[in-house]
Formats: C-alpha cells, sequence, structure tokens
C-alpha cells in the first residue's frame, strides 16, 4: 500500500472562460488498488479532472503525482499507455475487429501472438461477450452497450497499474450493468488497480467506490469512503445528493458479515430425533439449524418435525431456502426476510458451513449506528 494518485492543489481554467475555474483547487491522495469514484452534477468537472491524468486536458496550476512521480515530467506517451482508459464516446476502430481493437496496446507494447490472443479471450470472457461468437465482428455489429463494454476490456487489456473509466457502464441497460459492476468488483478484488472513476449517478458512485469524491462547481464537497459519506454527509449539499434514502443505500454497501449472530443452535443430522427436542428446549429455539459432519447446512427441525416418526435427525429434518452467504448485503438478506416472512436467515460461508444468522432487529441496530 501506498498513495498511488495524488491531486494536489490542482486548478483548470479554460482559454476564453477565463472567469470560471472548472477545477478549484482540487486534492486528494487515492491508495494503490483504490477505486475513487468522481461523481457530482452535470458541469461539476468530473471529465476535466480525470483528463488531466493523461494530460488529455493540461491543468492551470498544481501538480498530479502517479506513484510519486509528477506527470509533467513524463512523456506524453509513456504516461497513456501506462493508463488504461475508457470512456464512453471515444468508440472502437470501425475498420478493425473487436480483437483487434482490444489488442492495440498490448501490439504496441510488443506482446507476443499467444499472449495476446490469451488476454483478449479472457477479456472477452469477463465482459460476458464470448470470444468465439465476437472476436472477429466489427463495432458497428454490436450494440452500443455491447461496445462500450469492449471499450472497457481494451481499456484492462494491458492490465495497467492506474485505469481512468469515464461513464464507463452509461449506455449499458439495469441488467447488463448491474452484472458489469458485480464483476468488475471482482475482477478488482484480484488485480487492485488504481482506479478513477467518473459517474453522474450517485448509487453506482457508492457501490464502486472505496473512495467517493464529490463535486460542485470544480470544488471539493467531501471525499470520504462510502459509509462515511452516508452516515456523515459533510453538509446540505451532500445530504441532497445522497438522497433522502441514505439509510437504505447503507444496505446495500454493507454485508450481512456484519450484522450476524455467531454460532446459533444446530444439531448433527446424524444425531437421534430425542436429541433435537433436548436442545431445543434447553435454547429455547424454535427452529434448529442441521448440520452434516462438516457443519454444512442441510436443513432444520421445527416443533411439527419433531412430531414426526424417525430414528435421526436426518429422518425428520425439513428442507430449507432461507439462507444466503455471509458476502450478500444486508439489503439482499432483508429482501429475503421479507419475502418469505421469515423469523431469522442462515448464513453460510463458502464451503455452506453455517457460520450464523441473521434477524432484522440486528440489521436495524446496525442502521442506527
Ligand atoms: N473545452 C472547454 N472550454 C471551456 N469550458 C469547458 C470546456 N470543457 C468543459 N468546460 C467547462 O468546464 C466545466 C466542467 O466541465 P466537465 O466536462 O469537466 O464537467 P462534467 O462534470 O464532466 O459534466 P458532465 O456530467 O455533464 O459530463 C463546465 O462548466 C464546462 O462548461
Ligand atoms: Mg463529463
Amino acid at each position: 500500500m501506498g498513495t498511488m494518485l495524488s491531486f494536489k492543489e490542482v486548478t483548470k481554467i479554460y482559454p476564453g472562460a477565463e472567469h470560471i475555474k472548472a477545477i478549484n483547487e482540487l486534492s486528494f491522495d487515492l491508495e494503490d488498488g483504490e477505486i475513487c469514484t468522481l461523481v457530482g452534477p452535470s458541469g461539476c468537472g468530473k471529465s476535466t479532472a480525470m483528463k488531466m491524468v493523461n494530460r488529455l486536458i493540461p491543468m492551470t496550476s498544481g501538480k498530479i503525482l502517479i506513484d510519486g512521480q509528477n506527470i509533467d515530467r513524463l512523456n506524453t506517451i509513456e504516461l497513456r499507455r501506462g493508463i488504461g482508459y475508457v470512456i464512453q464516446n471515444i468508440g472502437l476502430f470501425p475498420n478493425m475487429t473487436i480483437g483487434e481493437n482490444i489488442a492495440i496496446i498490448p501490439k504496441m507494447k510488443g506482446w507476443d501472438e499467444g499472449r495476446i490472443k490469451e488476454r483478449v479471450e479472457t477479456l472477452l470472457d469477463i465482459v460476458n461477450l464470448p470470444a468465439e461468437e465476437y472476436i472477429d465482428r466489427y463495432p458497428r455489429e454490436l450494440s452500443g452497450g455491447q461496445q462500450q463494454r469492449i471499450g472497457v476490456a481494451r481499456g484492462m487489456a494491458i492490465d495497467p497499474p492506474v485505469m481512468l473509466m469515464d461513464e464507463p457502464f452509461g449506455a449499458i441497460d439495469p441488467i447488463n450493468r448491474d452484472h458489469l459492476q458485480n464483476e468488475f468488483l471482482k475482477i478488482q478484488a484480484k488485480l487492485k488497480k488504481t482506479i478513477v472513476f467518473v459517474t453522474h449517478d450517485i448509487d453506482e458512485a457508492i457501490k464502486m467506490g472505496d473512495k467517493v469524491c464529490l463535486l460542485k462547481d470544480g470544488k471539493l464537497v467531501q471525499f470520504a469512503s462510502p459509509e462515511k459519506m452516508l452516515t456523515e454527509p459533510a453538509n446540505d449539499f451532500v445530504r441532497d445528493f445522497v438522497g433522502g434514502d441514505r439509510t437504505l443505500k447503507r444496505l446495500n454497501l454493507l454485508t450481512i458479515r456484519t450484522a450476524i449472530r455467531p454460532d446459533p443452535p444446530v444439531v448433527l443430522e446424524t444425531e437421534k430425533s430425542a436429541t433435537a427436542g433436548t436442545i431445543m428446549t434447553e435454547t429455547g429455539a424454535k427452529h434448529l439449524i442441521t448440520v452434516d459432519s462438516e457443519g454444512r447446512l442441510t436443513g432444520y427441525i421445527d416443533h411439527e418435525a419433531l412430531k414426526k416418526d424417525g430414528e435421526t435427525v436426518e429422518q425428520i429434518k425439513c428442507e430449507t431456502e432461507a439462507f444466503l452467504p455471509d458476502t450478500s448485503s444486508l439489503k439482499d438478506g432483508l429482501s429475503e426476510i421479507f419475502s418469505h416472512d421469515l423469523e431469522f436467515l442462515i448464513v453460510l460461508d463458502d464451503s455452506k458451513r453455517v457460520i450464523g444468522t441473521l434477524y432484522t432487529d440486528d440489521i436495524k441496530k446496525i442502521l442506527r449506528g
């Protein structure tokens, strides 16, 4: 870890528009591997701030450092090749296939054919456009949203440490957008790039950002983690911008893990039925979770089940679908609880082992802070 990208009192005044500072003394530091979402109303300076990082727009004063190096001292070509750049309206080259478009920078960098092919195929897979079907097509043979996904793939082609993304999912329908956001976050969890991500959508900013940078009229209003911005908005502008439902928005941000009630009463399914009855009496549980020898969820026992004939827990247990992994959002957890009218949800780890339960009361406590 360490600072990867620094804005230091960066100001931009466009020639011919000297009366306004498009960016006004903007300073912030981004750690290595963090996504910073730049968000704010139209015209607040998001694109301007982002384009100064790869010098597509020259700054008027201040400085920007990448990994401690002042970008003004770097050669423009090298600077840009080291930064992945995804932008909504800079399209793909129409005379090149999808495969060729994604391979542009790797080719310039002199990668061998095999490495390029492998990379292109992986990236197409990531953006959900199978190589067999899309690699040899031309951009005009793709929808707008598909083209945009190719743009994202192209930006990631050389695995750059820093990426700039200007509304990368802007033209994509909500379902594909949600999918892409999730896929992107999964990749990011592994690749840990430092990313400046422009969006006008506060929900996207909160979902995608480790840090959210909220601008207004070229000025920084608040730079904070999404959680902090939702719980401690710096002023009324931020409060309005994040919306009256900021408490509910936190549900999306927090995982079930944060509200988990650990060590619920469980019974091995190889135990005698009577044992289940005893545990329920002792613990006062109305539902007893049943597990296999590895601690994985197999079902549950309630008072009705206890009345059934059967030697072992396995013979009398009921099936359940009332479970989610601890990495799911509290929103998904709450939604399951409400839609199936559950008393609680069973929480599992990656290996489907029971690690706790989720109750609405615990969620309330978390939201109250
Ligand atoms: N080439 C230019 N010459 C003069 N003024 C410009 C130029 N480009 C942008 N501006 C002005 O600078 C300010 C910031 O523009 P910018 O494009 O960075 O906003 P933005 O936050 O990206 O907006 P949007 O959400 O609409 O894309 C605006 O007031 C805009 O009018
Ligand atoms: Mg813009």
